[in-house]
């Protein structure tokens, strides 16, 4: 009687044990050249995510997104399959995961609520405080990768006209974060948002959304180290890439930007806090129809740093601004806090190279230096400059305050502030 009842309760705990085996769904297996299993892959579509653009899946992502980062297995990979489009509300992907490499590979559209209501925000003071539509933390070893016509879509039209704070990916607190192949497009605010993290590498990103769309940085740096962006095409309604505070070995090359604001160190140093930005190297960047160029933008009253920067081979192409150091900025939305003469502190600008640097300039002044009084620029280097005028005809001339530095090689416009070689 006791053993046979034993007997039955095993046999039910076995038929359980190889029920819930069963319901939770397996991910396929990627073998490699040998027939080594080495990845596995979880499709959203094993967790119930339909796909087609109108349901919401975003529970069928968070459930496969624990799956993923709960693994055990050595790579694997969270897989948004080809074919579909995933409507998706602001998601929180949080690591640290098991497994060392995690991977998260895009091959269909995925696509965030048109309706603001839907981003659950706060309104605070005039404006929206919105989560990111997707937010990467505490990761480490992450991989996002792309593919072709595949686009990633914060739908923000119905925001630009509303004051709102949410960015379409934050990478944060993170570290060896590997973007690939992505098309990110009509970000409501910034697309990319790179914060607290290191060793970032960003290759072949097309970022797009309206030139009239306001404050859709392409990608904003800050509080980070060993950021690595290449082979993009980024337009968007505000700055390609902008360089914020505590910023070091940024490495910014073969970059496409228009239409926007160019590439900007900066603003820095606002409301008198200290800015700690060096080793920026922006390489190989073409620069379409902006409003500016290379600018480095600081705040009266910061301070700290802003040194040890280079832009090279860089063209532009009818820029209104292509070369910019203004350290007397003001954002018109903040326009109080700057009406003070140049007194007092500022963040101290030194060692900016410009080398090999050409096109035309849509305004006369095609390289304006206007640096500080009390905290002037210092070893700022021309070297090989010639920005012509977009219109025939007419000279372009430079604007120097307070620069101190030298001229190498041909320079037009002649800054005369710099001491010829
Ligand atoms: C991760 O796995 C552990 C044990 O394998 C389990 O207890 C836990 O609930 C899992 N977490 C998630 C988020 O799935
Ligand atoms: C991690 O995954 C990426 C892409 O999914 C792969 O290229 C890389 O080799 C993997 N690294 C390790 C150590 O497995
Ligand atoms: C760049 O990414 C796109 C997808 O966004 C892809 O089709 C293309 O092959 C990638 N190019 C390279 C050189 O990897
Ligand atoms: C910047 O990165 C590019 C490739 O991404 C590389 O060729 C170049 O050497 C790097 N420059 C510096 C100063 O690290
Ligand atoms: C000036 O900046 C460059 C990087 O652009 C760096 O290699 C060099 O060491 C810096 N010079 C000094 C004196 O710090």
């Amino acid at each position: 009687m006791e053993a046979s009842s034993n007997l039955f309760v095993i046999i039910i705990m076995l038929l359980f044990l190889v029920g819930s085996v069963q319901s939770r769904p397996l991910p396929d297996q990627t073998l490699d050249d040998q027939g080594h299993d080495t990845t596995h892959v979880f499709s959203l579509l094993n967790y119930g995510a339909v796909g087609d653009g109108v349901t919401d899946d975003t529970q069928a992502f968070k459930e496969a997104w624990n799956q993923v980062c709960n693994s055990s297995l050595p790579s694997p990979v969270l897989h948004v399959p080809s074919g579909k489009t995933f409507l998706l509300h602001p998601l929180d992907l949080e690591g640290p995961c098991r497994s060392a490499n995690v991977t998260v590979q895009i091959m269909g559209n995925m696509v965030a609520p048109s309706d603001p209501s839907e981003w659950q925000c706060d309104y605070l003071e005039g404006s929206y405080n919105c989560p990111a539509f997707l937010t990467f933390q505490h990761m480490n070893n992450l991989y996002i990768t792309g593919s072709e016509g595949i686009t990633i879509d914060g739908q923000g039209h119905n925001w630009w006209d509303l004051s709102c704070h949410q960015t379409t990916l934050i990478i944060r607190q993170s570290s060896n974060v590997h973007l690939r192949n992505l098309n990110i497009m009509d970000g409501p605010n910034m697309h990319i948002f790179i914060q607290a993290s290191s060793w970032i590498y960003a290759s072949n990103i097309t970022i797009s959304a309206p030139k009239s769309s306001p404050n859709t940085d392409g990608i904003h740096i800050q509080y980070s180290q060993n950021v690595f962006v290449s082979d993009s095409i980024i337009g968007t309604g505000d700055d390609c890439i902008s360089i914020g505070d505590a910023t070091s070995f940024i490495n910014i090359s073969r970059i496409s930007c228009g239409p926007g604001h160019g590439i900007s160190i900066g603003s820095l140093g606002r409301g008198g806090s200290t800015a700690a930005v060096e080793n920026v190297h922006v390489s190989d960047v073409e620069f379409s129809g902006t409003s500016n160029g290379v600018r480095i933008k600081t705040w009266q009253g910061g301070k700290g740093y802003a040194r040890n920067i280079m832009f090279e081979k860089i063209q532009f192409y009818d820029v209104v601004y292509p070369i910019i150091i203004d350290q007397h900025y003001c954002d018109r939305h903040f326009k109080d806090s700057c009406q003070n003469s140049d007194e007092g502190s500022a963040v101290k600008v030194s060692n900016v190279t410009y080398n090999q640097v050409y096109g035309t300039s849509d305004r006369p002044t095609a390289i304006k230096f206007d640096c500080s009084e009390t905290v002037p620029c210092t070893d700022i280097v021309v070297n090989n400059i010639n920005i012509p005028s977009t219109r025939r005809g007419r000279k372009t001339s430079s604007y120097c305050q307070n620069v101190y530095g030298s001229a190498h090689g041909l320079v037009i416009p002649r800054v005369p502030c710099l001491q010829y070689a």
